[in-house]
């Protein structure tokens, strides 16, 4: 014999009576309408939506009626739950079309007022180098000139008295343009100027004596960019024809042009060297600005700049040799004169310190702006 089964016992569910759902229900509107925000709204929304709010308390009491209850309850706690996730929704739509409108009142700009904080572009440090050294001989009387990047051959190599064989017009230094020299009808092909020497040539072709002229400009090599070379690179080139002029001339032009750029206790040295087109030809030598020769033979005292030697190497000069004078016209017997050269991205490196050659190609601004809005 079974045992008769035990009559249900519905468990008396208070959460779950009719009028209880509907307060929590109203309870839920009521925080809604009242969050003034839509951080309160979140907290009303966690409190009356959450696992732990009422509703959804209730929601699982029902598990415990009775099967014939079961349906009724959900119903009306369905529907309780869906008016109050309906006014939540709405109420987020108001709440966030007030914080928008708000947000731009607060965060209105007024495009027109007068701004001064727009960065000013700056000329690359090259260029304002350059110019800093070409005004040292404005200021004393010479004149800025200049001549093609794209030049003869004839004045980059032949009027420089440059000897046919000269390993420099090989390919190997030299961008031709035009096929070297012979294998054209035309006779003189066309470089990419290997240095601003040309323009001594084009300069005492084109001007009445005396010539004092100074000239800044871009040269070509075939080297591979390096953090040493670079295949265009800048130069600035003196050129003085008068009568009676000399080496002492050279030299105290060379004390002054230092002195002017880094400091009046500056002073250059000359070592004996060749180029075609001056004779005689030295190496110049400037003072280290830095350590002003008190590195040489003392180990207490090392100097990076000049790495201990004192001296910095700023690149070639001479007297020009006859040989130019009488190419380009001018009668060696009675002017002379003086001429020099040497590369700015080197002048660049050792006077700030720039240690990779490359930061001066890449553009990047970062390389340029500590240089200052320098015009
Ligand atoms: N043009 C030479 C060079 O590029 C430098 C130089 C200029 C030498 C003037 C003497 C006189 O190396």
């Amino acid at each position: 014999m079974s045992a008769p089964n035990k009559s249900y016992d519905p468990v008396e569910v208070e959460t779950l009576k009719p009028e209880e759902i509907e307060r929590m229900r109203d309870e839920a509107l009521a925080a809604f309408a009242a969050a003034d925000s839509l951080d309160a709204l979140h907290e009303a929304k966690v409190a009356q939506t959450g696992p732990a709010s009422p509703l959804a308390l209730a929601n699982r009491e029902i598990g415990a009626l009775p099967p014939h209850a079961k349906a009724e309850a959900g119903k009306r706690v369905g529907q309780a739950r869906g008016a109050v996730n309906k006014a939540l929704a709405a109420r987020q739509v108001e709440l966030e079309a007030e914080r928008d409108a708000r947000v731009l009142v607060e965060e209105a700009v007024d495009v027109t007022l007068p701004y001064d904080r727009v960065p000013s572009g700056a000329r690359h440090p090259l260029t304002t180098m350059m110019e800093r050294v070409a005004d040292v001989f404005v200021a004393m009387g010479y004149e800025v000139a200049e001549g093609p990047e794209a030049e003869a051959e004839w004045f980059n190599f032949d009027a420089l008295n440059f000897l046919p064989d000269h390993p420099a017009r090989q390919m190997q230094d030299t961008f031709f343009v035009q096929g070297p020299k012979g294998t054209e009808e035309s006779g003189s092909g066309v470089v990419l100027r290997t240095h601003t020497s040309p323009v001594q040539a084009r300069a005492l072709l084109d001007r009445e004596l005396p010539v004092y002229i100074v000239c800044p400009g871009r040269v070509f090599r075939t080297d591979e960019l390096d953090a040493t070379h670079t295949p265009v690179f800048h130069q600035i080139e003196l050129l003085a024809i008068d009568e009676g002029l000399t080496m002492a001339d050279l030299k105290g032009t060379l004390d002054h042009m230092v002195q002017a750029l880094f400091g009046a206790d500056m002073k250059t040295r000359l070592r004996p060297n060749y180029f075609p087109f001056t004779e005689p030809s030295a190496e110049m030598d400037m003072l280290c600005y830095v350590c002003k020769g008190e590195s040489i033979g003392n180990p207490d005292r090392p100097c990076r700049t000049c790495s201990s030697e004192g001296w910095i190497e700023l690149g070639g000069c001479g007297m020009v040799n006859p040989r130019v004078l009488t190419a380009c016209g001018v009668d060696p017997e009675k002017y002379s004169g003086f001429a020099f050269g040497f590369g700015i991205e080197r002048m660049l490196m050792f006077r700030h310190n720039v240690e990779d050659m490359r930061d001066m190609v890449e553009g990047d601004v970062r390389f340029t702006r500590p240089f200052g809005m320098e015009i």
